[in-house]
């Protein structure tokens, strides 16, 4: 059977040190996209871009739900970029609802969308048009080689799992307090709407590095589909 992949790319893939988009990197991802047959949407984050003006607007009085608004912004215009380095491979705007999601895949173009509506992330968006597409797949790049027992940013000890469970990912996610409290800017890598969907579809989903270029293009151009790269979810039996 073929796969239907939606693909997410964190925004932190996007910029360096100094808040630069770090535009050989687009072109990078446009390549490897031209070159894979299965992905039929994408989604980008904000990046430290959206970190930076979520965190201008809270101190200038904003709520979180105005906060969120300037994250989509953001990721937005991080989707246009990359539709800009796909040319007429994608949908020429970015997507910015599921009804739209439904009319305009009707063109066969890849579709590109950034952030829906505050209080989700773009994962969340991601899992809403895997969902809304019937997409088999769902691959998340970060900055990261897939999920750790601990943030491997932070502990050099941090084990990372080749497989996990949604029932471990919870617990790896909220640990032992259970609090899924997000403000806007730090949604967890999956939020509660993204583990809600992740639970009620037959989406296969994998986590993986979008920082190497070579192990993505084996992912996604070579289609090593049941290779150990980054990590798998396990649906629970
Ligand atoms: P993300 O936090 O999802 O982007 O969106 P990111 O930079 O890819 O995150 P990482 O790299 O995976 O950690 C940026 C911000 O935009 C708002 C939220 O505030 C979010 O933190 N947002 C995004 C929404 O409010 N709604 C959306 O549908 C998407």
């Amino acid at each position: 059977m073929s796969k239907k992949i939606v693909l997410k790319i964190g925004g932190s893939l996007l910029f360096d040190k100094e808040y630069n988009i770090m535009h050989e990197k687009i072109v990078k991802f446009a390549e490897i996209i031209k070159d894979s047959d299965d992905i039929v949407a994408i989604i980008i984050g904000g990046g430290k871009l959206a970190r930076n003006f979520i965190n201008s607007a809270r101190d200038l009085g904003a709520n979180e739900s105005l906060c969120d608004t300037f994250g989509i912004e953001v990721s937005r215009l991080n989707a246009r970029l990359l539709i800009t380095a796909l040319k007429d491979l994608a949908y020429p705007d970015p997507i910015t609802s599921l009804k739209d999601v439904r009319s305009f895949s009707l063109w066969n173009r890849i579709l590109v969308a950034g952030g829906f509506i505050p209080g989700q992330s773009t994962t969340s968006v991601t899992f809403e048009i895997a969902e809304s597409l019937d997409a088999t797949d769902v691959i998340i790049l970060t900055n990261v080689d897939g999920i750790y027992d601990k943030d491997p940013n932070k502990n050099l000890k941090a084990k990372k799992f080749d497989e996990i469970s949604i029932l471990d990912l919870e617990k790896v996610i909220y640990g032992e307090t259970g609090n899924s409290q997000s403000a806007a800017g730090e949604y967890r890598i999956f939020d509660a709407v993204s583990l809600q969907i992740l639970k009620r579809s037959h989406i296969q989903v994998r986590l993986s590095n979008g920082e190497d270029f070579k192990t993505l293009r084996k992912l996604l151009v070579d289609k090593a589909y049941e290779s150990n790269i980054g990590t798998k979810i396990l649906r629970n039996p």
